[in-house]
């Protein structure tokens, strides 16, 4: 088409925890022009632990955009019409490199990963509730953030030990560790993250917007490993094409859903879940177990947007685990029809408190739960309670932000994977009892970071001309069982969680 060739593109690497992509849109129309998709490893080499290879996350990147790169050539359209490319990313997985060899020196720790869950309980129990850092970092003590990770990786690798007293140590989450290695890796490459992905650390100060020393001595990580911390939206580096910058990939969902304004909330169900409502310029600390956090910030004379966050660890990632460690479906979309097929759970509740219970309730010791069975359960049931499972966590969120905000959402704005599963997206508005809506093009994660990778490199992006936003086409879900049925199922959920919560007592 000749006015796609001639339209500025913008794309994206989107480094998620199940795959990593590489997206291309045109953009003053915001069309998806093409894309490649890899999946990614995971390996648990103990109870409780989750790592990925960072050489292999490496070449499914370069392996995207090769592919894509191929995919747009037999489309015909130059690849100089790619004028700036961002990155984004899962984000708090931890990885330590040596800067003379290009080498990781151990795999990457993945943010679902409960290896630190004693130092994790030590701490808490040392200072219970909200402390200082709490105030400094928006984020309570747990298994889930890069800071007690990379204690991990510095008490107990010695490669991590011998690099960091010889000074060939970079640390970095995943964005730090691809930007570093696409803008030239051992020869010169750049050494950074952004602010979404710095405050997901707790060693970085979400009011001063720096790595706090304080912090950095609480949890002794030496500063001089850790990487520059730039804005969301600035030019980073060359590789062939120009990296202009990173986001966390629920911040990039933020941007890519247009959730710019204080109020404005999405939810991206991915591996996780995850429900980030913007609170503008101010940070908002939760009373009720949500995270604050840094969502962006838009180049260097911008202020910084942050977010209020309630994270799920586990939504996608059930689904995988029926597949591959139940052998209960065979592919991730074939849950829809089993699902379909019970047309309840009939009484049974699946909590999969994988890797402990996050938001609200940050509790690391609680473990997944299944509950209800009878002899008339089957794998279809089954298949149901883990979507229903997504959507009462969801439902805990949206609680949680009520009460935080005393402002309840009148509809809920979702993407991700997972929302191609119309049942999933049906149960979702029955549980919440709003409506739900769902952009038609789903992979508003890359979107966003390709909008604000244009934005850096001066390209006029629709969302500069709010104006002239191309027809985002949606589709919205309406409840359709009535609120005491749905109630009901939800306190049924909160008893299920509760066991999954004590459940050695
Ligand atoms: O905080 C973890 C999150 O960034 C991972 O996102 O999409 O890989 O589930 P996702």
């Amino acid at each position: 088409d000749g006015n796609t060739t001639m339209d500025p593109l913008v794309a994206a690497v989107d480094q998620g925890t199940s795959s990593t992509r590489f997206l291309v849109f045109n953009a003053r129309t915001a069309e998806l022009i093409s894309h490649h998709q890899v999946e990614i490893n995971q390996s648990f080499p103990k109870e409780g632990w989750v790592e990925e290879d960072p050489k292999e996350i490496m070449q499914s990147v370069y392996e995207c955009m090769e592919r894509t790169c191929e995919k747009l050539g037999q489309l015909n359209i130059d690849l100089s019409n790619i004028k700036a490319v961002g990155v984004t990313n899962q984000r708090e997985t931890t990885l330590v490199w040596d800067k003379e060899t290009g080498e990781p020196l151990y795999n990457a720790i993945v943010w679902l990963d409960l290896r630190t869950q004693s130092t994790v309980e030590r701490l808490i129990n040392k200072a219970p509730g909200r402390n200082k850092n709490h105030l400094k970092t928006g984020l309570p003590i747990s298994t889930y953030f890069s800071a007690v990770k990379l204690r991990w990786l510095l008490d107990n690798v010695e490669e991590v030990q011998q690099a960091v007293l010889s000074q060939r140590a970079m640390f970095g989450t995943v964005d730090s560790w691809i930007i570093w290695c696409l803008t030239g890796g051992r020869n010169g490459g750049v050494h950074c993250t952004d602010v979404s992905n710095a405050s997901r650390t707790m060693l970085f100060n979400i009011h001063t917007m720096d790595w706090d020393p304080e912090l950095c001595r609480y949890f002794d990580i030496p500063m001089e490993i850790l990487p520059k911390v730039r804005t969301s939206s600035e030019i980073y580096g060359w590789m062939l094409l120009l990296v202009c910058q990173c986001l966390g990939d629920q911040s990039a969902a933020l941007v890519g859903q247009m959730c710019f304004k204080d109020g404005q909330a999405k939810n991206t169900y991915g591996t996780g879940c995850f429900l980030l409502r913007n609170t503008g310029t101010k940070p908002v600390m939760s009373d009720h177990g949500l995270l604050t956090t840094v969502a962006y910030k838009m180049g260097k004379d911008q202020p910084p947007c942050y977010a209020l966050e309630g994270s799920v660890a586990i939504a996608g990632a059930v689904v995988r685990w029926l597949k591959d460690n139940m052998g209960i479906v065979q592919s991730t979309s074939e849950i829809e029809k089993l699902a379909a097929a019970a047309g309840s759970s009939y009484g049974c509740y699946f909590v999969p408190a994988f890797s402990g219970l996050y938001a609200p309730y940050w509790e690391p010791s609680a473990r997944g739960i299944i509950c209800g069975l009878t002899q008339f359960t089957n794998r279809n049931h089954l298949a149901f309670a883990a979507l229903e499972a997504v959507c009462f966590q969801t439902r805990e969120i949206l609680d949680a932000m009520k009460q935080d905000s005393g402002i309840p959402l009148k509809q809920l704005q979702v993407d991700g994977g997972m929302t191609s599963n119309r049942l999933l997206m049906q149960l979702q508005a029955d549980i919440l009892c709003i409506p739900v809506v769902c952009p038609t093009m789903s992979e508003t994660t890359a979107l966003g970071a390709a909008m604000a990778a244009g934005a850096a490199e001066g390209v006029e992006v629709w969302s500069l001309s709010p104006d002239n936003i191309p027809n985002v086409t949606s589709e919205t879900y309406h409840p359709q069982i009535n609120t005491d049925e749905s109630e009901f199922r939800f306190a049924r959920w909160k008893k299920a969680v509760q066991k999954a919560m004590n459940w050695e007592t």
